[in-house]
Order: structure tokens, then sequence, then C-alpha cells
């Protein structure tokens, strides 16, 4: 397994539509792993093909605390939603912005699992949360851009600050 560099915003490539995976095989699985491990690593609760510049519809979840809730998404779609919840979002693209944004309080996805078997579910709270911004990702949209434009100015800044400090 191994450890994949994240695309951080504003990147250009975070911006690409991705296209819908065509096979479901051993070398997507690798990637799954790859994914996961880089996810759990950085930590974060999700992570979406496109932040590791891999432009196709894969997401890996797991927002429980203990690795415990892996949730594999291939051309995931929502089929259902209900609700509206606001909920504080952060983003392995975006260091250190957190912000809140509405969101539907339920949703309904259906995707392949990593054995390229379909299936359903409806989940509320923060899951779906994750379940939304993740696929935001796979349409080249980041959850910044809800932001009014007072508020990205200001997360922009302070990822600029971020980025230096890195870099010292
Ligand atoms: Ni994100």
């Amino acid at each position: 397994m191994a450890l994949l560099p994240i695309l951080r915003f504003p990147d250009p490539r975070l911006r690409t539509i991705a296209k819908p995976v065509e096979a479901v095989d051993d070398a997507l699985r690798a990637l799954i792993d790859d994914m996961f491990e880089t996810m759990y690593h950085e930590p974060g609760i999700g992570l979406a093909a496109t932040q590791i510049d891999r432009h196709i519809r894969l997401i890996v979840m797991d927002v429980s605390d203990d690795k415990t809730n892996k949730r594999v998404l291939i051309n995931p779609e929502i089929v259902a939603s209900q609700g509206v919840q606001n909920c504080k979002e952060g983003c392995l693209s975006v260091p250190t912005v957190f912000a809140e944004v509405k969101r539907a309080e339920t949703v309904t996805v259906r995707a392949l699992d990593r054995d390229g078997q379909s299936y359903e579910y409806t989940v509320g709270g923060l899951e779906a949360v994750c379940i939304q911004h993740e696929m935001d990702h796979l349409d080249g949209k980041v959850f910044v851009d809800y932001l009014t434009p007072l508020k990205r100015e200001m997360a922009m800044k302070k990822l600029a600050k971020y980025a230096r400090a890195e870099q010292d």
C-alpha cells in the first residue's frame, strides 16, 4: 500500500469532472486500499479520487472513530434526499479551513461496492454530509464554493498562511 499525495485547493485539477468507473478490478481495489490508507493517515473521514488526481467516480469514507465503518462508493448516485442540516465541514484539500455548509439531512445513495456489486442505503447526519461533500468533488466542486465571498476570502488567507508555515 502507499500514501498518495492530495491535491491542495485552489489546484485547478480539483475542478475536473470525474468519469464513471468502467471496471471494478484488482487495479481499482489496489487504488481503493491506497485511498483508505491515505485517508486514515491524514486523518480524514472521506476521500474522493479527484483529490488524489485520479478523475474517476470513486469515493472512500469512514465516519467512525475506530475504522469500523469503511464505505466504498463507486459511480455513486443520490436517488433521494430529505430535509436540511447545517454542518461544519473541512476537507483534506483545504487544510485548516472549517465552515458551515447547508446539506440534505438524509440521502439515499446507490453505488457499486469494491466487488462491483450494486447496493443502496439511506443515511443521515455526518455520513450524509460526507457523501454529499465527496460527491461534489467528483463534479469538480469544493465546499468553500458555497461560502459567501467574504468568508471564502478569509478561508483563502488562512490557507495561504498555512502553506507558508508549512514551507518554513
Ligand atoms: Ni473534501
